[in-house]
């Protein structure tokens, strides 16, 4: 499609990010396609309708709003989410930390179901509910609870824990790290992605991420640590014995990490687990029986 092939060279000269698959995404959702489908209709002209949708997209995205903003979904782990700018755009990275958790959950989850009914597990820090969302899927025998402190990112978890069935095993609740949640030993699993990046690091982010993505969802303080860093010291408090921690951490942040939770003395297996780039992605340990 001639289309294609113009936007994608208008935004390479324009220097915007991944230029190919920019122009796809916008195009395939301009027409209501799927990326495949765009080739098998590509010589299907634009109506002029489209192509005035189409272009005020491509002039947005020039501008630096990221794509997923613009049509207003974003896969992963082969499931659609829908995404604004109230939450994070889930990261391929973040998939590290779904299957560092199945790998030792849907094993063991004997080992760590309460005495009763279906085992809990809990997010802090849902954003689109991607992570919360895709766990309680992929574990139909578990329950959540699924914390943020932004209510307008709850709003989008809760639509996509509907859309994708779960909603009646997702407990959303707005709060500030664990400061709602009784300390007992309730969970089977906790997991977070929380905003873990250093601000000498936020300062050279990309415009695209800077301008566009939540500010609340990507800072961490000075050394990025500033909410790993207390989570850690209340999570032995809600987690049963047993029970399996998964921290999604930064590039350089995971021998900091793993030292904390050993201090603890609360845990045993912390383990380093590394993302499809080859970088230590997810710190994940087990407190002890
Ligand atoms: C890096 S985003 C992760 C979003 C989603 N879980 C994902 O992986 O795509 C971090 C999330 O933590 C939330 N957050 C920030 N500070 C928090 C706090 N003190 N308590 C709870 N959630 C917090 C932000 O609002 C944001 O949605």
């Amino acid at each position: 499609m001639a289309v294609l092939q113009w936007t994608t060279d208008y935004f390479q000269d324009k220097g915007v990010s991944e230029p190919r698959a920019s122009a796809e995404v916008l195009l395939a959702h301009v027409l209501n396609l799927s990326r495949l489908d765009l080739y098998l209709r590509y010589d299907q002209p634009l109506t002029p309708d489209e192509l005035a949708r189409f272009k005020a997209l491509v002039l947005r995205r020039r501008a630096g709003e990221p794509t997923a903003y613009l049509t207003g979904r974003k896969e992963f782990w082969s499931l659609d989410f829908l995404v604004s700018p109230a939450v994070l755009i889930p990261r391929p990275e973040t998939e590290t930390l779904i299957a560092s958790v199945l790998e030792v959950f849907s094993l063991k989850t004997e080992d760590s179901r309460p005495r009763t009914g279906m085992p809990w597990g809990l997010e802090i820090g849902v954003g689109s509910g991607a992570i919360v969302i895709t766990l309680a899927r992929e574990l139909p025998q578990t329950r959540w609870v699924g914390v943020d402190i932004s209510g307008p990112a709850l709003a989008v978890a809760r639509e996509n824990a509907r859309r994708h069935g779960v909603e009646a095993r997702i407990n959303f609740l707005r709060a500030d790290l664990l400061a709602a949640l009784k300390p007992e030993p309730r969970f089977a699993l906790l997991v977070a992605n929380l905003p873990y990046v250093p601000r000498p690091v936020f300062e050279e982010l990309h415009k695209d991420i800077k301008e566009y993505e939540p500010r609340e969802a990507l800072l961490g303080g000075e050394d990025g640590l500033d909410l790993i860093r207390p989570l850690i010291r209340a999570a032995s408090g809600i987690l049963h014995p047993g029970g399996w921690l998964a921290l999604e951490v930064a590039d350089g942040q995971a021998a900091k990490v793993a030292a904390l939770l050993k201090e603890t003395g609360e845990y045993e297996e912390i383990e380093k687990i590394r993302d499809y780039l080859g970088i230590e992605r997810v710190i994940r340990a087990r407190k002890r029986d």
